[in-house]
């Protein structure tokens, strides 16, 4: 897809004053600062969406100071647009800011046809990764992430790939997505043994979804590795998007399989009550869902989605308020408890 130029300034000049609100933290023990709000590419950034948009909303987060986007080689739709969409914005607009941006892209889930094109295979990791980088026409990404547990692929075999990809200078760091705690805990063993700078597991962590309190946060700070929470505005049904009904054109109210508006009926009177409780903290409920998870001291970052740049600057400030009294915590584990 080509970008319209007549319709945006050709030339982008980031904001001068970009590092100076954002609040950066350290992934585990690393050395890498991670933006404590990233943005992910999974949704609005695919063949199927408004470039112009797209490139709005990179703008206007690397304005605001987040350095860190995430992307996987299935994002889309169709699956490598997004990748494909990145990789031209990223040659109009940031080549000359290439060493300020920290770009993750992942493998695991079905990517193509046949037995080598899922799941957690050398063959798969290494091919994809050629893949990916050749469509944001990168010669490295600075975390690369298997995707999904594979159950029948030994993790030896996955981990040494990931080991071999770093050495093959192809990323600089490594993650896993979704692994649970014993999983996390061999991989983190074995990929020390290799030598291997794993710095990142990304797992879902909202108001709605707290499988990570059980054992992951705290195998990750045994393990020295920081936590990227996805999904944590629950794809937007913890933001004001719901309060009122089903907009059309919204994540619920389109063709979604990731949400749909049964869910969101299912937990309306949860949101209602959210939100009186983020009002009485003057924050919009996105910004203290956000702010909710930043107090786990394991999460290095946050990572949302946002269709506009308006959804990405409230998102934003909800670095202005990020402490909260008992009772608060209190009131909020009622509703979701
Ligand atoms: N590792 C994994 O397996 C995995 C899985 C899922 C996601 N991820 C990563 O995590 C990223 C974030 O996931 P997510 O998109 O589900 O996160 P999310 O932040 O929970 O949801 C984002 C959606 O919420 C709505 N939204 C955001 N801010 C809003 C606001 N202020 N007001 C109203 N609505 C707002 C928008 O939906 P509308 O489009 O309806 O406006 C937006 O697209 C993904 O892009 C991806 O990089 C990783």
């Amino acid at each position: 897809m080509q970008i319209d130029n007549n319709t945006q300034p050709i030339k982008y000049d980031a904001s001068s004053e970009r590092y100076k609100t954002m609040t950066y933290k350290r992934s585990g023990k690393s050395g890498v600062l991670l933006p404590a709000i990233s943005l992910g590419l999974w949704h609005n950034f695919g063949h199927v969406d408004d470039i112009k948009n797209a490139r709005d909303v990179l703008r206007c987060a690397f304005d605001l100071g987040i350095t860190h986007f995430d992307l996987a080689n299935n994002y889309g739709p169709p699956s490598g647009s997004a990748e494909e969409n990145f990789g031209t914005i990223l040659n109009s607009d940031f080549k000359s800011y290439r060493d300020e941006l920290f770009i993750a892209t992942k493998a695991g889930f079905d990517m193509w046809d046949g037995p080598y094109g899922n799941l957690g295979s050398r063959k798969y990791l290494i091919s994809s990764l050629d893949q990916s980088l050749k469509r944001m026409n990168l010669d490295y990404v600075d975390v690369f992430y298997h995707h999904r547990p594979d159950p029948d692929t030994p993790l030896e075999e996955t981990m040494g790939a990931l080991a071999d990809i770093v050495i093959q200078g192809k990323a600089l760091y490594v993650g896993i997505s979704n692994y649970q705690p014993e999983d996390t805990k061999k991989a983190a063993e074995l990929l020390r043994e290799l030598k291997t700078p794993f710095i990142l597991h990304q797992a879902r962590y909202s108001m709605f979804d707290r499988w990570v309190e059980d054992g992951l946060l705290d195998t990750l700070e045994q393990n020295g590795v920081g936590c990227i929470t996805f999904s944590p505005l629950a794809q937007g049904m913890l933001t004001d998007k719901y309060l009122n009904g089903i907009p059309k054109n919204s994540r619920a109210g389109g063709d979604s399989v990731f949400l749909n508006t049964e869910t969101v009926n299912n937990n309306i009177e949860k949101i209602q009550e959210l939100a009186k409780i983020a009002e009485r903290r003057g924050q919009k409920l996105s910004q203290m869902a956000i702010a909710w998870i930043l107090r786990q001291p394991q999460v290095a970052s946050v990572l949302i989605g946002a269709s506009s740049t308006n959804q990405l600057k409230e998102n934003v400030k909800a670095l202005d308020n990020l402490e909260f009294t008992n009772d608060e915590l209190k009131f909020i584990e009622k509703v979701i408890s």
